[in-house]
């Protein structure tokens, strides 16, 4: 039987990477984003070239209905998953409000994925040794979490609440795995590198070639596919079957800011996350 992963964030870019890559692995996928045609293209391509089964489920994560929905369905029709990756990402030029009345970059790049993998919990507790893959970036190096101020920033600065968002995910991987002793899961982020995809175009032209032009100028710009090097390899690799708690770049383990260390904050931000998505996590 093919290993199951489930993707967020696989209509474009480093997310429609990785499951190009690990269908050619034999993997089978769920698929989800917003863009039913983009979504609905990727599966049946993966289907006809690969011979796999892949199939595109909806879902908006910056909502938290949708998420509730979106698990419903995937349990309904899944009873084990070997792989999560956590993946959907967005950064907004203006300050907007989720339908949960929650900052919305907040929302999508941390408190949807929260609680679609508590949600996920059980299907994942039932295969061996199932991995969580969280995308974060370097944009969370030099931010500060700043717990209070998540739901309804007092100021909105892009970068900083980007960033902060980013932190977000590597809090939780780290607090995930504190918390989470007596299962067969593993949990590990990633900073994917500056890749070329569809990110920042929502803010426009210029600040896409803005985001696209400082990895140019380092030389350091990636395709899709290369960076989605990291993800299929904490998703695939045996060498990193068992290794948990850990942020990687380019397939190695690096130290991620200090902040991220910061035990108070992770507890901080656990609790707001469960607090907000009405769930209790570990009991
Ligand atoms: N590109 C970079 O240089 C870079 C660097 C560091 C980290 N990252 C991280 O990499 C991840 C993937 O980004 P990317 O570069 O591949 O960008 P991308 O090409 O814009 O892809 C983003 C994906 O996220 C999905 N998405 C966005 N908002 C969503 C929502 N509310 N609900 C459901 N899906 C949503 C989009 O799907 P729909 O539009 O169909 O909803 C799309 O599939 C993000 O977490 C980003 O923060 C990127």
């Amino acid at each position: 039987m093919n290993k199951l992963c489930l993707i967020t964030g696989a209509t474009s870019g480093i997310g429609k990477a990785a499951a190009k890559e690990l269908a050619k692995l034999g993997f089978d996928l769920i698929l989800t984003g917003r863009s039913e045609e983009k979504g609905k293209q990727l599966s049946d391509l993966l289907n006809e070239k690969y011979k796999v089964k892949s199939e595109f489920i909806r879902c908006d994560i910056s909502s938290l209905k949708d998420v509730r929905e979106f698990a419903e369905k995937v349990k309904s029709k899944y009873d084990r998953l070997n792989v999560l990756i956590n993946n959907a990402g967005s950064r907004f030029s203006e300050y907007q409000k989720s339908s949960d009345e929650i900052e919305l970059t907040f929302a999508t790049n941390h408190l949807g994925h929260f609680l679609l993998t508590y949600l996920l919990l059980d299907i994942l507790k039932k295969s061996d040794n199932a991995r969580v893959i969280n995308v974060s970036s370097s944009a969370h190096y030099g931010k500060q979490m700043d717990i209070d101020d998540l739901v309804s920033p007092k100021e909105y600065n892009r970068s900083l609440i980007y960033g902060r968002s980013k932190l977000a995910n590597v809090l939780f991987t780290y607090e995930f795995v504190r918390r989470n002793n007596n299962s067969n899961i593993v949990m590990n982020a990633v900073d994917p590198g500056g890749v070329a995809t569809n990110f920042a175009k929502n803010e426009g032209f210029f600040r896409w070639l803005k985001h696209i032009g400082f990895y140019i100028a380092k030389r350091q710009l990636l395709t899709p596919k290369q960076g989605a090097e990291t993800v299929i390899y904490l998703a695939s690799s045996e060498d990193v079957k068992n290794v948990t708690g850990k942020f990687f770049y380019e397939k190695k383990e690096k130290r991620s800011s200090d902040e991220s260390y910061d035990l108070n904050k992770a507890k901080g931000l656990w609790e707001l996350s469960e607090q907000l998505c009405g769930v209790k996590f570990f009991t």
